[in-house]
């Protein structure tokens, strides 16, 4: 049973690592942003509140997200593991993931936090060009992620969970260190 948590810049490659990892070891790959961008496409009342925020950069409120990964993570296929790509997202919700977990007998396994410059993130994020991925949204995005998001860093230091990557390699260089750190936990 393996839980993890990937951490990181917009572009860091978290979906992108998140999709090989869960495809490699069979537990769901879970994107806060997947499931959000999901709900803007099918115009639901969540993606009309949440499309703003995201097309501004902003995160999107907390009461939006948090019960979303409550019941995902009740769902069946959770029950054996599963992969946090883009949640939690500030200490509030760090917050909360810990003490929904307690209260089902579950810990996250690893926060793997990774990392890559500016400069790199900017050059990927223009050459994919999603609605959200224009440079002035990108720089607001990257200071959402140091205001709001890096101190998840010392969160999940303090508390032994942390392995940091370096993500500014090839995808295929960056999965390897992933993996052997997924290979090194005991189940
Ligand atoms: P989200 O979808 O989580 O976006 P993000 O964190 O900004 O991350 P990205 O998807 O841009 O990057 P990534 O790290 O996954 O990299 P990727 O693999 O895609 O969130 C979007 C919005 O939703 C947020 O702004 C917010 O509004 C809202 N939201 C989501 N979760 C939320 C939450 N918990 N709370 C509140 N709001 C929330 O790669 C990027 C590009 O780089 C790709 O083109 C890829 O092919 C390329 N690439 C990947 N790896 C490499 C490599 N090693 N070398 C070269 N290119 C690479």
């Amino acid at each position: 049973m393996t839980r993890l948590i990937f951490l990181g810049p917009p572009g860091s490659g978290k979906g992108t690592q998140a999709a090989v990892i869960s495809g490699s070891y069979s537990f769901p790959h879970i994107s806060t942003g997947d499931i959000l961008r999901q709900a803007v496409s099918q115009g639901t009342e969540l993606g009309q509140k949440a499309q703003t925020y995201m097309d501004r950069g902003d995160l999107v409120p907390d009461e939006l997200i948090l019960g979303i990964v409550r019941d995902r993570l009740s769902e069946p296929d959770a029950k054996t593991g599963w992969l946090l790509d883009g949640f939690p997202r500030n200490v509030e919700q760090a917050t909360y993931l810990e003490s929904l977990l307690d209260g089902i007998g579950q810990s996250c396994d690893r926060v793997l936090n990774l990392q890559v410059s500016d400069d790199s993130i900017v050059k990927r994020l223009l050459e994919r060009g999603r609605k959200d991925d224009n440079e002035e949204v990108i720089r607001h995005r990257l200071q959402v992620y140091r205001q709001q998001t890096a101190p998840l860093i010392d969160f999940y230091q303090s508390r032994q969970k942390l392995v940091s990557v370096n993500g500014d390699r090839s995808v295929e260089e960056v999965t390897h260190s992933l993996k052997a750190v997924v290979n090194s936990l005991a189940h």
